[in-house]
């Protein structure tokens, strides 16, 4: 597991409130982010089928929106308010969220899914994250959960100072190990998108079909996934939140 110039909560809030405005613009404004962006959330709705979602790390709620139009009964939390309010906003208030933070979750048997789509690299305690995300599960319930890959070409960018780092990289045995910790089992893992998205997102539109040419066999995957199943074996006590600090 690498990392670099890993920020507090208080930082990664306040750059999340000032970012809110401009988030889907910055990466999903050019052809390369909307391809990216279209990949992802399709990624997801194969993944997610209806149901009761949590997300932890709403942004501006490009995974509630299209799971809300899926029917789910969707609840997100974020640390940024401004996020949470992006969310509501882009939902018609149908999507509920919670200032609430991702490591000390505080829910209790109530959700099919828990997704953490490009947000788990942030979180600095990241298998309480995850027990907090199994104890939110009904048990056969589901966790999706995407991250930053550590690989050759990471560690190579990062030794040469080259883009800027401030969070965790893992590799999926890392995280598949997590899982195990946290009381998961492993369902499946593997890569999203394998090609670097800041190259999407900078490609000229008419050179957009080499890099998706070339996404099958780029050898560094910088996007990979785990999902995990809560066996059952508990006592649910559905409904129950225990730490939320504000609900929208
Ligand atoms: C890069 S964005 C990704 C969000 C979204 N899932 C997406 O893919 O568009 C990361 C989000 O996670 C939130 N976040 C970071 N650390 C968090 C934490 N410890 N608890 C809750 N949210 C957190 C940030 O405020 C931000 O909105």
């Amino acid at each position: 597991m690498r990392h670099r110039n890993i920020r507090s909560r208080a930082q990664v809030r306040a750059d999340y409130d000032q970012s809110a405005r401009d988030y889907d613009k910055v990466r999903f404004g050019s052809v390369g982010g909307q391809y990216v962006n279209q990949r992802e959330v399709e990624f997801v709705a194969s993944v997610i089928q209806g149901s009761t979602v949590l997300e932890i790390g709403t942004a501006t709620g490009r995974f509630a929106e299209c799971l809300i139009e899926k029917g789910a009964e969707y609840i997100g939390v974020d640390l940024s308010l401004k996020m949470l309010r992006a969310t509501r906003e882009r939902t018609e208030h149908s999507a509920s969220v919670v200032q609430m933070d991702g490591c000390s979750l505080g829910f209790r048997g109530s959700f099919d899914y828990a997704l953490c789509i490009r947000t788990f690299h942030f979180l600095p305690k990241p298998v309480e994250a995850l027990q907090g995300m199994l104890t939110a599960l009904k048990d056969s319930g589901e966790c999706l959960v995407t991250f930053e890959t550590d690989n050759f070409l990471r560690r190579f960018l990062l030794f040469f100072g080259i883009g800027v780092s401030e969070q965790y990289y893992y590799r999926i045995s890392d995280v598949e190990e997590m899982f195990q910790k946290a009381g998961f089992r492993i369902a499946r893992s593997g890569s999203i998108m394998r090609m670097p998205v800041t190259l999407y997102r900078r490609c000229p539109n008419h050179l957009l079909w080499i890099l998706r040419r070339l996404e099958r066999l780029w050898p560094w995957p910088m996007h990979d996934y785990v999902l995990g199943t809560r066996q059952s074996d508990r006592n649910p006590n559905h409904g129950f939140l225990t730490n939320s600090q504000v609900i929208l």
